[in-house]
């Protein structure tokens, strides 16, 4: 092979023809350099070298018990069902969201529970580690921790100390000195994972490895690592509440679709077994444009409450503005009101809000919206305590959504009377003599039964 020159950047990893000061992908200036196409070659063919053999795939034996339970029914769920041992699992979110502790709780009660775990700090020092674990109430013997943030020794000692479990915290706070670029980097993420990734695999442990995600696109972040790594899972929540949601967005050994619920509180992140009774506890009562639905996110149905305000009329066009809704949907939707119910909208601000942070994007939430916009356009009360679903198509049909009668369970066992819902989803459901099903086929058949 001929030694041709190439050039890359040592922030994004992208590859160039030609020298630039700045890298058009990453837009940093200074960070292109030159390499040999033979040292890309060289790279890629990196560890595979020497002979290989296929085995059949009954003569391979797995341990009796490869998965480990965390001891947080939440997260064992959204991993599906518990650490799996050799495995890589990415825990990103924004900084301060609460990754650390969520790590620091779960590797606790693993070791409360005689498991030695490792827990390895770029970012912060063990006295700020001993006041974190102080206020979690963790002091196992086996807990072990270690604030480095150089890779190579790292993993040194997680290959020797027989951890069961690891975390990593952070992938951006450890460098290799393999790597020319400060910790952080794209090309330094990309190593401390893939060099991880490689002692786990030959190890018995199984890691949580943190990435933070930055507001500019998640460049440096887990983005980066996803398709590196078994499991992918995002921990979110706003500043502004004490909610967090547990989501696996990738996960070679589970479902993806399934959600943990935590709230913050001082002593740490506890667990929301019942996520709807936590969404609906500071509902207003007898308060116009407030309405109940339910969602359902990964198996779970979960019921919150959407708010609608809708003030005028304003000078010109009205805004619409949505939080934790479909802004798309908002507008689909307030035309057809607007086209099979006459109400004139076009000159009032309209606010959508999904009460507590929650993502109300399913359109099964449309029916739910509808009403509360008619609710507080009229300022009328709904006035007993109804549920409300069903996804709205452009003519004002009002069609059936998935996974109904988790979704219709959940508000009876809440204690909602009335379930307002597209006619096919409640017909197929057997009600009890004290819930009153009210199909909608139409939006024009909610506003006879709505106030009733
Ligand atoms: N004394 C405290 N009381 C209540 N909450 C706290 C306390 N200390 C930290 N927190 C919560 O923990 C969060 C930081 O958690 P941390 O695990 O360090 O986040 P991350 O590792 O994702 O950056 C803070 O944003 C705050 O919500
Ligand atoms: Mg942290």
């Amino acid at each position: 092979m001929k030694n041709e020159i190439s050039f890359e950047c040592r922030e994004c990893g992208a590859r160039l023809l030609k020298w630039m000061g700045r890298c058009p992908h990453c837009g940093q200036w200074n960070s292109v350099e030159e390499k040999l196409k033979s040292a890309f070659a060289k790279e890629k063919s990196a560890g595979h070298h020497g002979k290989i053999c296929s085995v059949p795939i009954s003569h391979i034996s797995h341990d009796q018990s490869p998965r480990l339970s965390t001891g947080m029914s939440e997260l064992d769920r959204v991993l599906g069902g518990g650490m799996v041992r050799k495995s890589m699992v990415l825990v990103g979110g924004d900084p301060g969201v609460g990754k650390s502790t969520l790590l620091m709780q779960a590797l606790g009660g693993m070791s409360s529970r005689g498991e030695v775990v490792l827990y390895v700090t770029g970012e912060e020092s063990l006295e700020q580690i001993k006041i974190r674990a102080d206020r979690l109430g963790v002091m196992s013997e086996s807990f072990l921790v270690v604030a480095n943030n150089e890779l190579e020794p790292i993993l040194d000692l997680i290959s020797n100390s027989g951890a069961s479990v690891v975390a990593l915290d952070s992938a951006q706070s450890v460098a290799s000195h393999s790597v020319e670029s400060y910790a952080g980097s794209v090309s330094q993420v990309r190593h401390v994972a893939a060099a991880s990734i490689e002692v786990i695999k030959k190890s018995q442990s199984a890691c949580f490895l943190v990435g933070h995600v930055t507001k500019d696109g998640a460049l440096a972040g887990p983005k980066v690592l996803e398709h590196m790594v078994d499991t992918v899972l995002y921990f979110e929540g706003d500043r502004g509440y004490s909610y967090r949601v547990l989501r696996a967005v990738k996960n070679r050994f589970g479902s993806v679709s399934e959600i943990g619920v935590f709230e913050m509180t001082e002593t740490g992140l506890s667990e929301v077994l019942n996520p709807s009774e936590f969404f609906l506890s500071e509902r207003p009562q007898g308060e116009s444009g407030s309405v109940v639905t339910a969602l359902v996110e990964g198996s779970r149905p979960i019921l919150a409450e959407i708010q609608a305000l809708v003030c005028g009329p304003v000078p010109g066009s009205g805004r619409r503005t949505c939080l934790g809704t479909d802004p798309q949907r908002l507008s689909l939707i307030v035309a057809v009101i607007e086209k099979k119910l006459g109400l004139m909208l076009n000159d009032h601000d309209i606010f959508v809000n999904a009460v507590g942070g929650i993502r109300a994007l399913e359109p099964a939430v449309d029916l739910g919206i509808v009403a509360s916009i008619i609710s507080s356009f009229s300022e009328k009360t709904i006035p007993f305590p109804s549920m409300i679903f069903g996804e709205v198509g452009l003519s004002g049909e009002v069609r059936p959504v998935m996974k109904c009668s988790e979704r219709i369970n959940e508000a009876i066992r809440l204690g909602y009377k009335r379930i307002i819902g597209p006619g096919k989803n409640l017909d197929a459901h057997r009600f009890t003599k004290q819930v009153k099903p009210l199909p909608v086929n139409h939006i024009r058949e909610l506003t006879p039964i709505l106030f009733d």
